[in-house]
């Protein structure tokens, strides 16, 4: 019952506020025709992100967790002539499907896809200097929360924004006891964010077509 009234009211949002975007709609297609799992943001998500954006007046975006280009497109059309997009995918198929959508979205000169483990490219884009990032989307494996939290940190500025997916794992991360690491992830992420005084942080639950989660975000409030 709530999933389905929750369904009805994100189409209903998504009719009324999300105008269709047929390379974002054929990103969707797609990525369903080679078989990559529906766990992208939703549409009103992907406007969210979008709107968040272009409300930092974001020109650089880093994202971690690319999947087939969806939320990555979004990002992309929030910025200015001139911005750019650095998003991270470690599945090699994910990333073939990701690079196809940016490219009929018009947007390969706009977005860099990297293939390989966050955890390895993340060092790497310290060390070639790129950042800092002016808005940062945390959206991969969720055990890995903490680190690419900590990681964001280090590649933005003051004013920079954090915001991280799936946070709230249909309420699990209230659950000290919980054993998955998913729900761990999410509970070390908060714990990591409250522990931060370089960041001002809150955290929202979502219901929706993509069930019930949420969503974290951080000012980062002081530079790294
Ligand atoms: N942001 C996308 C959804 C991403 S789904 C959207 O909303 O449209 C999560 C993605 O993270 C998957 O494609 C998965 O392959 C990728 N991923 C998982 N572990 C990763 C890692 N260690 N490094 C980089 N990407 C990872
Ligand atoms: C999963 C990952 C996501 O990024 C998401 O939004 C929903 C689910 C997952 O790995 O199950
Ligand atoms: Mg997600």
């Amino acid at each position: 019952m709530a999933q389905e009234q929750w369904n009805a009211v994100d189409q209903y949002i998504a009719d009324q506020l999300v105008t269709a975007d047929a390379a974002l709609e054929a990103a969707l297609a797609d990525s369903a025709a080679a078989g990559l799992p529906a766990i992208n943001v939703a549409p009103n998500q992907g406007k969210l992100l979008q709107l968040l954006a272009r409300i930092q007046g974001a020109r650089s975006v880093l994202e971690i967790g690319t999947l087939g280009g969806y939320s990555t497109i979004w990002l992309a059309r929030a910025l200015p002539a001139g911005g750019r997009v650095i998003t991270l995918e470690v599945d090699r198929k994910h990333a073939e499907v990701a690079r196809a959508n940016i490219a009929r979205a018009g947007l390969s000169e706009v977005v860099e896809v990297r293939l390989g483990r966050a955890l390895d490219l993340l060092p790497q884009l310290a060390a070639e200097g790129r950042g800092p990032f002016d808005f940062i989307f945390i959206d991969a494996d969720k055990p890995s929360n903490p680190d690419y939290f900590a990681w964001a940190l280090k590649l933005s500025r003051r004013g920079s924004v954090i915001v991280i997916d799936n946070v709230v794992r249909r309420g699990a991360v209230a659950d000290a006891g919980s054993d998955d690491p998913n729900v761990q992830g999410a509970r070390r992420l908060h714990e990591a964010l409250a522990a931060e005084p370089r960041v001002s942080a809150t955290a929202i639950q979502t219901v929706g077509s993509k069930g019930y989660d949420g969503f974290a975000i951080a000012l980062v409030t002081a530079d790294p």
